[in-house]
């Protein structure tokens, strides 16, 4: 009898799996060779703003230390590694018409050569949130559809010319639920904007945020199509977006609850996926903001349609959702983990918003691919054990929350694509170290490997070993 093509326990051979990290996160040395300010350089400096009242100027200081983390890399034995591009690195004014600096792109470039010569698939995020400050004083930055797509498509021609012959694998923006809200509808993240909500006579109706995300839209696409039409057929690389978006289940199997459930995804998901994927804004956005919602000329619809080449997926955790929520940005759904009979969804995680779920993950996967039709990248996936913080190093290196997590995690994705026929072909797990957590600050801890803050140094944790040894022992011989 034949050799059954696959086996059933096991992931295909070329699928690729690592760890993720975001530039602001990470890097530090927020003045080393000619780098321009970002917006959340001085907003992490301002009162309040972060947990600890702690910023970005040294993080995880892999700037300098990149051959720490490297080294890490080659230990876990991970086939590719996603992080980001800082954009005011590259173009410190960040315009269409500002100079590039060369010390910048250096250093992306080497590290780029760095990770391939240690045989790591280099994952590029080319906008993970660090807007040039300039660019947020010109203009408005991503309140500015006009000047911002035009200097983004710039920006990303730089990074195609730089570093497309030896990048394959492009995103082009992270998560635009979180630039749009965070940034312009709660104000949390820089660059802190929520007057317009506040303004606003019927409360809870803000433009900003929409707007946001119609440029984001937009600035991805014309990207794509830049890419798509100068790039791809020398580079033969591919390239697409990768959104958040958590799985939602109804509260109960009333009616009204299974509906809240399907708003809350089409707020959390469809805003960008359907019309990057479909061609169009979800009806019930129309619905829920009217006028409000921005619209797509012909023209840019003919761009925005089909610019992803993959299904870039963040995702965290599952909501239970019930009707009579007030939040617009959560479809007017409201989250609880509280099940109707008091037990909680699963573990929960030191942020409130996050706890594990992994039969959630598995039906996420299921609900996207079956939607949007689409090879699944799993671009971030991950948890913070509570009170990690405060505890001796030793004591979170053993982190079996983390553990668990990433255990259903990494079950979720083999079942996915073996039972259920879901084509998942990377997973990165958030994050290859502890981090600068944005208005956490440093207080929650996302990191496989544990961060002393004091002395810079690197400790794996379980989860780290956990994680590597599961890929090695569920992939498939190439
Ligand atoms: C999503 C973001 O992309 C990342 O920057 C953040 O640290 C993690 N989620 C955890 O909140």
């Amino acid at each position: 009898m034949a050799a059954p093509p696959h086996t059933q326990d096991k992931l295909p051979g070329d699928f690729l799996w690592g760890f993720a990290t975001a530039s602001f996160q990470i890097e530090g040395s927020t003045d080393a060779d000619g780098r321009g300010k970002s917006i959340w350089d001085d907003f992490a400096k301002q009162p309040g703003k972060t947990l600890d009242g702690r910023d970005g100027d040294v993080a995880t200081d892999s700037y300098r230390r990149w051959q720490a983390d490297l080294d890490l890399l080659v230990a876990y034995g991970v086939r590719s590694y996603r992080f980001s591009l800082a954009w005011s690195r590259i173009i410190p004014l960040g315009g269409r018409a500002d100079p590039v600096n060369e010390a910048g792109i250096r250093w992306y470039s080497d590290f780029i050569d760095a990770l391939l010569e240690r045989g790591i698939v280099p994952f590029v995020t080319i906008y993970h949130w660090d807007l040039p400050q300039a660019l947020h004083n010109r203009y408005g930055g991503w309140l500015n559809k006009d000047e911002i797509v035009q200097d983004y498509v710039r920006y990303s021609r730089v990074c195609f010319e730089r570093f497309g012959d030896r990048v394959k694998h492009w995103l082009t923006m992270n998560e635009p639920w979180c630039i749009s809200v965070l940034g312009y509808g709660r104000g949390v993240f820089a660059p802190g904007r929520s007057s317009d909500r506040m303004r606003s006579p019927e409360g809870d109706s803000s433009t900003e945020p929409w707007i946001a995300g119609h440029s984001v839209i937009l600035a991805h696409a014309h990207a794509v199509q830049l890419y798509r039409s100068e790039f791809k057929a020398a580079q033969g690389g591919q390239i697409g977006i990768t959104l958040n978006g958590d799985w939602a289940l109804p509260y109960d199997d009333s009616p009204q609850n299974i509906a809240a459930a399907q708003h809350a995804l089409d707020v959390a998901i469809g805003w960008f996926a359907d019309p990057i994927y479909l061609g169009y804004y979800p009806a019930y956005l129309h619905e829920m903001l009217g006028a409000r919602l921005p619209a797509f000329t012909p023209e840019e619809l003919a761009v925005v349609k089909g610019s992803s080449d993959f299904y870039g997926m963040n995702t965290y955790t599952t909501n239970l959702c019930k009707a009579g929520g007030e939040d617009e940005f959560q479809g007017r759904a409201e989250y609880t983990f509280t099940r109707p009979d008091g037990t909680q969804l699963g573990t929960q995680a030191h942020c409130a918003w996050l706890q594990d779920y992994p039969q959630g993950f598995r039906e996420l996967l299921n609900y996207l691919y079956k939607r949007y039709r689409k090879p699944i990248y799993v671009t971030e996936n991950g948890f913070a054990v509570k009170d990690e913080n405060s505890m001796s190093i030793e004591q979170a290196l053993a982190d079996a929350d983390r553990v668990q997590y990433f255990r259903g995690a990494c079950q979720s994705v083999l079942a996915a694509v073996r039972e259920d026929g879901v084509d998942v072909r990377a997973y990165f797990a958030w994050s290859l170290l502890d981090n600068f957590e944005w208005a956490d600050g440093y207080v929650t801890r996302f990191g496989l490997t544990y961060v002393d803050y004091e002395t810079q140094e690197r400790f794996p944790k379980d989860s780290a070993k956990f994680v590597c040894q599961w890929f090695k022992e569920h992939i498939e011989p190439e």
